[in-house]
């Protein structure tokens, strides 16, 4: 091999370190997805190709920028306000200071009404039971729950209002 000349040895040495960085960046999603296959798969596509940019492939959000999706839409989840609120932030987005376990976040989160009902239910889904690990006798948000909420005089704003009706610390 080492006799070959600098052109083979450079070869080799790329053969082997490309699959490495490769397999490097890969890795943490690799090994997640293997251990745990989503229960929503086709919210999870949504969710990585839609909201992760911002939140976090994981959900964990991007301190002082993008809240944690973790826990607070589980527990809106089991409510009617809740589940509304889920929808609304998804159909409207939201402006304005929030907080999410006693850290602010004050940035905008553009809406989603383009997506369709079901594929709107679905990332919801992901963030709820797959991220936040909701009960599983949680029920799941429908179609129906997305569509009955289209078509509102709502902005982003309105939407953070809105949000102090269900979170639990009232902001
Ligand atoms: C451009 C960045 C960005 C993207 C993309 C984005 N979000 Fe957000 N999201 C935010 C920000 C910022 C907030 C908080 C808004 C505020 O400060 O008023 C937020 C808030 C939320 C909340 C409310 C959390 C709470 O505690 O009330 C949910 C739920 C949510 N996002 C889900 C999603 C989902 C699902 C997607 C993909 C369809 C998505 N987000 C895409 C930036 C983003």
């Amino acid at each position: 091999m080492r006799t070959r000349g600098p052109g083979a040895g450079t070869r080799g040495a790329l053969a082997w370190a490309v699959p490495a960085v490769v397999s490097l960046a890969t890795a943490p999603g690799a090994r997640a997805a293997d251990a745990v296959p989503p229960a929503y798969p086709a919210g999870f596509s949504s969710f990585q190709a839609n909201c992760a940019v911002c939140h976090g492939p994981a959900g964990a959000g991007l301190p002082a920028l993008a809240p944690p999706l973790l826990s607070y839409p589980a527990r809106y989840a089991a409510s009617v306000e809740g589940r509304r609120q889920l929808a609304l932030t998804v159909l409207y987005g939201m402006i304005g200071d929030i907080s999410v376990d006693d850290k602010h976040y004050n940035f905008q989160m553009p809406d989603f009404a383009r997506l369709e009902d079901a594929t709107l239910a679905a990332t919801l889904n992901f963030v709820v039971f797959d991220l936040g690990h909701a009960p599983a006798d949680l029920k799941p948000l429908t179609t129906g729950e997305i569509a009955g909420e289209r078509g509102l005089a709502l902005d982003g704003a309105a939407v953070r209002e809105h949000r102090k009706s269900v979170a639990p610390n009232g902001s």
